[in-house]
Order: C-alpha cells, then structure tokens, then sequence
C-alpha cells in the first residue's frame, strides 16, 4: 500500500479537456467494452444527447412506504413518458411496471439495512445475477459506503456484482452513499466516485457539489446526479441545471419528481435539462406554463 503520508492534493483535474479515451462510442469509459455491455449503455444513456433521465424510486428498499410512493401501482406507470430509466427493486418493477415498457432498467440488487437501523452501511447482494438477466437489468445497482463502517463489506459486494456483469455483460452502476456522518465535500466525493470507478463500476451515482466539475474529470465512467431530500420545484431544477453543465451525464432523481404536487410535468421539465439543454430557467417556465 502507498505510504498516505506522502501523497500530494491532487489538483490537475483539467475540467475543459474532454475525455481521452472516447472513441466513437458515446459513454464515457466505456469505448473498450463489449457489444452487450455497450447495448445496455446504449439503453440507458440516448445516443444522440449522451445522457440519461433516470427516476429513482428504489427508497423502499430500506425506508419501506415512502411519501409520494405509496402506492407503486398508480404513482410509477403515469410517469414513464418522461424518463429513459426506471431505478427500482426487483419486487417494485416486477409488481407494478407493465412489461410492455420500453424504459431501460436499473436494478437495484443491494439491500439489507432500514430506516430502523443505526447504521445504514450493511449490506448484501440480494438478488442473484440469474434474476437481474431475467429482468432484463440494463445495469445493476449496487451502494457503496466509502468511509463508512461498511465500506469493506459493500465493496465487497460492488466487486462481486462487477465480476458477474462482466461475465454476462450486464453494467453496474455504483451507488455512493452518503451517511448521516459523513460529508458532502468534493474532497469526499472525489475519492468515493473514483474507488468506485477504480473497481470497475461503469456508471456512478454521486451527488451535486461545490467544484462538481473536478469530481466529473477525475471520474472515468459517466456520473448521475442523485436529487436527494425535496426542494421546492424551482431548486430542484436548479440543482439539475447545476449538475449537467457541471458535467453530469444525467440526473438519477427521485423525491423531487415523485414527492412534487405535479410529477410528470416535473419529471418532463428536467428532460428538458437533460436532453435539450434547457436553462434552469428556461425549464421553471416550462413548468410553470405545463401546471397552468
Ligand atoms: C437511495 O439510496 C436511493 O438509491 C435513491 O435512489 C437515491 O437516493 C435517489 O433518490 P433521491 O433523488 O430521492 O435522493
């Protein structure tokens, strides 16, 4: 292991030069992959944009009903129009999503902790990469707690769920968890989105910072912006705004879609954001012309 005392700040992120390796494939980090492995990107991340409007709605998984989630069957299905990837538990699509759906799937596949729990960091791989294949996972979703208690354990399991893909070409994103200790600085979010690239992950799930474009470059595989806790609408977009000009490859949102008194018209704001580089504001008058 390198002697920690002796490493130097990392400082030379370049943010303004693009990617390196490219190629003629359109997601980052992954122009060395296989065809399958590139069909599932293909899936979750539009060719023509490059990026992805992921919906979150996997919180049950641990917090049981959820505000704005309670009832699967009525909330998820209206708001497919809207997105390219439906992030769920196996029994929330297999229960509630009509199979006929043209959206990509993003499996989540670790669990083992609850809202009950102290701490959150503990976790399993839960379902097996037999059932991720019947699903039709276009990636699996496995959370990582760098700096936690559990970090060993969870990196365990994000290298278990790599080896699998990687035999049967199935992406994994990495979630990066971020606990009630632990901060929310780009120092953080530097090491835990590149240990989890350096695993081997090919997507990663991160959160908005200060200096996000830093965390970006140094990030060899796309970055999906996590919404976290609801904002009103008009922030919420904002922080969606901040994180694609930041470099963002799309935004994996969840309460501030599905805990909005106007979801869909939401959800197709932040499309807007994503796919045809709307401003912030440009998208709050979307909004706000498509509720009134
Ligand atoms: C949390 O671990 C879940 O994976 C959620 O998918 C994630 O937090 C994104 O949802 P939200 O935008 O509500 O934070």
């Amino acid at each position: 292991m390198a002697d920690k005392d002796g490493l130097k700040v990392a400082k030379n992120y370049d943010p303004e030069t693009p990617f390196g390796n490219s190629g003629s494939f359109h997601v980052k980090g992954s122009n060395n992959l296989d065809w399958g492995m590139k069909k599932h990107l293909s899936n979750i991340f539009d060719p023509k944009s490059g990026k992805t409007v992921m919906f979150a709605f996997d919180h049950g998984y641990f917090m049981g009903s959820t505000a704005g989630l309670e009832r699967l069957d009525l909330v998820i299905p209206k708001l497919l129009p809207a997105v390219d990837v439906l992030m769920g538990t196996r029994g929330a699509i297999r229960t509630c999503i009509p199979a006929d759906s043209r959206k990509a799937i993003a499996l989540r596949v670790s669990s083992g902790s609850s809202m009950i729990n102290d701490d959150l960091s503990h976790e399993i791989v839960a379902v097996d990469m037999e059932d991720s294949i019947r699903m039709n996972a276009d990636c699996i979703a496995v959370q990582t707690f760098i700096g936690a208690d559990g970090q060993l354990s969870s990196i365990d399991n994000l290298s278990k769920c790599i080896n699998a893909g990687l035999r049967y070409s199935i992406p994994v994103l990495g979630v990066v968890a971020v606990g009630k200790d632990m901060e929310r600085t780009d120092r953080f979010f530097k090491l835990a989105t590149r240990i989890v690239a350096e695993m081997g992950a090919n997507i990663v799930k991160s959160y908005y910072c200060d200096n996000f474009e830093e965390v970006v470059a140094g990030c060899p595989v796309p970055i999906v912006v996590a919404g976290g806790k609801k904002l009103p609408e008009k922030d919420a977009l904002t922080l969606a705004y901040n994180a694609i000009s930041g470099g963002a490859a799309g935004l994996d949102m969840g309460r501030n879609i599905f805990q909005s008194e106007h979801s869909l018209e939401m959800a197709f704001a932040i499309r807007k954001i994503v796919h045809e580089g709307f401003t912030d504001k440009e998208a709050w008058e979307f909004y706000q012309d498509s509720i009134n």
